[in-house]
């Protein structure tokens, strides 16, 4: 594979999870979860409602700490102590509220809590600079927002989770992406808007993105790969050039009707 521009091979593996479990007193969320994301690689993550999907992004972000099993970053293991912890070590995560402020500016949403400061002990914030910052970036990933002193509250959802996205990915240093649901409750052209912004940010940037979605299609069009979590396992790794839009159909109703089928026999 291509070089990117520091050097390193897009191949390569960044994130493996190795043995993952978590259970939350006598619910099991995950058993023993095996999976690995490349660099620059986009990951779709699918399973059903309570497989375990939200807690692996969970773990992996550093929000909890899994019962059993360990986490690998570029080949080292690492257990993170908070998100703070994982986010220093370049994990970012786009959680399903966004976690924007709503009165306050593009601009200021893209620094906030990482304001630009200037001068001694006042610290007072370089407005013009971030703006500035903000205005080229946003022109840099080509999100398409008219002003970036609109406060986010008149944006529309896509516009807001590209910001989100943005946000999420202007440090230098960030290796990878989660994303719990990104294009959830979106118009058709919000989700494409959201698509190619990260495609675009794995592609150029190589930010690795693990991406869970219900939505096969978006998935398809989406991600370089894909798992499958079924009771709280990795049931299915595939390339996406490598499987269809039916076989995973297929797949998940099989695994379906074979968990009913043992759910009977077992009274
Ligand atoms: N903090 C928690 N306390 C107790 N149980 C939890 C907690 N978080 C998750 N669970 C349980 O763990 C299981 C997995 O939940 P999780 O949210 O990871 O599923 P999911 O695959 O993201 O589902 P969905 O597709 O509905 O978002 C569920 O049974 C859920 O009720
Ligand atoms: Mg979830």
């Amino acid at each position: 594979m291509s070089p990117l521009s520091d050097g390193s091979s897009v191949d390569e593996v960044v994130l493996r999870a190795e043995g993952i479990a978590k259970r939350f007193g006598a619910v099991v969320a995950l058993r023993d979860v095996n999976l690995h994301l490349r660099r620059g690689e986009v990951l779709g993550v699918v399973g059903d409602n309570g497989a375990g999907k939200s807690t692996l992004v969970k773990i992996v972000t550093g929000y909890h700490a899994p019962d059993r099993g360990r986490l690998f970053l570029d080949g080292k293991e690492v257990r993170f102590r908070s998100v703070q912890d994982a986010r220093r070590q370049g994990i970012e995560t786009v959680f399903q509220d966004l976690a924007l402020v709503n009165e306050l500016s593009v601009y200021h949403n893209l620094f906030l809590n990482r304001e630009a400061t200037r001068g001694g002990r006042l610290r007072f914030l370089a407005n013009r600079q971030m703006r500035a910052q903000a205005r080229r970036y946003l022109d840099e990933i080509e999100v398409d927002i008219p002003s970036v002193d609109t406060p986010v509250e008149k944006l529309s959802g896509g516009q807001r989770q590209a910001i989100a996205v943005a946000r999420a990915t202007r440090q230098p240093g960030v290796k990878i992406l989660l994303l719990d649901e990104p294009l959830a409750a979106m118009g058709a052209k919000e989700t494409s808007l959201i698509i190619q912004l990260v495609k675009g940010l794995a592609r150029q940037r190589g930010v690795s993105m693990l991406v869970i979605d219900h939505n096969y299609t978006h998935l398809f069009e989406l991600c370089d790969r894909v798992n499958v979590i079924q009771q709280g396992r990795v049931t299915l790794d595939k390339a996406i050039a490598e499987t269809s839009l039916s076989e995973l159909t297929d797949f998940m109703v099989q695994s379906y009707r074979s968990q009913v089928g043992r759910g009977r026999a077992g009274g």
